[in-house]
């Protein structure tokens, strides 16, 4: 960059009220310099500057959703064997597409795990009760055995951030990918932490605090690196979402593949009824006629706690992030700019950062906005979406806290209860608490089953059926 492109550059800074970006540039070394100037050059002003604006100015009424609301009409969870032989058309539905090769799966694992105080890629860390498998690992073996099951291969899509994918790229390069053959890994957008009044944070003298742009950054990091073009090419019509940090996700589910199929839909979510009014879920609900999802915080009190005659939450369909969608509907976005379409939403944040000398400091308090945008905003653009219902321990138990609430214990305790679950419909004879914990840890690989179905056709066909203790390990 010559020095007249750099002084442009500060020049448009300035224009848009961004100087103090540069405050230090006279002291900076000249490596220095040309960092913050390379860095400077790749953010579009122009773009963040309306980003800012609507976020802090247009966009911010917290009772938005008041009084146009209605919760999401969902298809209920199969209770019983009667319920589930009434899905076999639907589950064979699913799997002709899954055989067809019409599936992918794709794995969100670009957040920075705050409130987890992860150091490496949440993906790393050991979440299985006995093997102590990384999260990676268990939907590496999801995907491998449904790939047996359904002889054709799937593809996978690992979302990462700029943070985490060095990382996570070695850490499947030293587990030989898991024995995955079609991964694909995707490195998803940043955005510049601000103040409340709209100023980039600096982290250092010559560097702009940048975080991940949210997990709705994956729609345009489909488009912007190739991959939806690839899946397209590939006959892919389906796109299996999940986050990382719920190891009970189904990646490849036939009833929900099938349900979305049979419903023409273009996004399908999987809900899980909420257990408390205060529960920190979003909701599905419909709006203006479309599908969308009221963050809780947004959800308004009366509404959060509105129950019905039978005395059941109103707005009950909680999101548990896990999606189907369409890629011809994701294509449609591709051409256009999805952030003027796609919200931002605003998240208070400690960010290190600088004092007034451009001395490193690491604030005690919160003192940032991060930007995000958020995959279920996408749903008031379909036509036809489904919710479908789903218990929690088949598809949801996400590590979100270092403890207490959706905490690497409460997920270890819900994988055993699951297990045991299956176990004891299979005959075996476990004792377990109040809770429908064992006494011991027991570990039921996903490439042996990840669902009750599966586990009980194979179980059966066992010619020599495991004794059921401590330590015991089904593969
Ligand atoms: P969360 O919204 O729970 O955030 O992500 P997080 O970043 O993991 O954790 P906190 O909020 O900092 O404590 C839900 C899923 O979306 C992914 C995460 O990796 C997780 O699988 N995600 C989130 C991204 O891939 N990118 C993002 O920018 C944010």
């Amino acid at each position: 960059m010559t020095d007249k492109q750099a002084k442009e550059l500060r020049l448009q800074f300035c224009k848009y009220g961004q100087e103090h970006v540069f405050k230090f540039w006279e002291i900076l070394s000249s490596e220095e310099q040309l960092q913050l100037l390379q860095q400077a050059k790749s953010l579009n002003l122009d773009y963040l500057s309306q980003i800012i604006e609507n976020v802090l100015h247009k966009n911010f009424q917290p009772d938005r959703y008041a009084s146009i609301i209605t919760p999401a009409k969902f298809i209920k969870f199969p209770n019983s064997e009667v319920d589930w032989q009434k899905c076999k058309e639907t589950i064979a539905i699913g799997e002709q597409t899954i055989k067809a090769g019409k599936v992918a799966a794709f794995t969100v694992a670009g957040g920075e795990g705050t409130r987890l105080g992860c150091v490496v890629p949440k993906g790393i860390l050991q979440a299985t009760p006995l093997k102590k498998k990384s999260l990676f690992q268990i939907f590496a073996e999801k995907i491998k055995a449904a790939e047996r099951k359904y002889e054709t291969p799937i593809h996978w899509i690992i979302m990462t951030s700029e943070r985490a994918h060095n990382e996570t790229i070695e850490f499947f390069g030293k587990n030989d990918s898991f024995e995955v053959e079609n991964i694909h890994f995707v490195k998803q957008g940043q955005m510049p932490a601000i103040t409340n009044d709209g100023k980039f944070i600096m982290e250092t003298r010559s560097k702009i605090a940048m975080h991940p742009d949210g997990h709705g950054g994956a729609l345009k990091a489909l488009g912007r690196s190739g991959l939806l073009a690839m899946l397209e090419n590939l006959g892919i019509e389906i796109i299996s979402y999940f986050q990382i940090d719920n190891p009970f996700a189904r990646s490849i589910d036939p009833y929900f593949i099938g349900s979305h199929v049979k419903n023409q839909s273009q996004v399908s979510s999987r809900m899980v009824r909420k257990l408390y009014p205060e529960e920190k879920v979003g909701v599905f609900c419909e709006r203006k006629g479309r599908s969308c999802v009221v963050e809780y915080s947004d959800l308004p009190k009366e509404q959060a706690m509105l129950r019905d005659a039978a005395g059941n939450l109103v707005f009950c369909a909680g999101n548990t992030g896990i999606h189907l969608l369409d890629v011809q509907f994701i294509k449609q976005f591709n051409g256009k700019d999805i952030h003027s379409e796609i919200p931002y939403h605003i998240a208070q944040k400690i960010v290190p950062t600088i004092n007034s000398l451009g001395e490193p400091i690491i604030p005690q308090v919160t003192n940032g906005l991060k930007l995000e945008m958020f995959i279920f905003d996408i749903l008031p653009f379909a036509e036809k979406t489904i919710v479908l219902e789903s218990d929690r321990l088949s598809n949801f138990s996400p590590i979100k806290n270092m403890d207490g609430l959706d905490s690497l214990k409460t997920c270890l305790q819900d994988q055993l209860k699951l297990f045991t679950s299956w176990l004891l419909v299979a005959g075996t004879d476990i004792p377990t608490d109040a809770n429908g914990l064992p006494p011991f840890d027991i570990e039921i690989s996903p490439m042996f089953a990840d669902n009750k179905y599966d586990f009980l056709t194979k179980w059966k066909q066992l010619a020599s059926k495991p004794a059921i203790m401590a330590n015991q390990y089904i593969e």
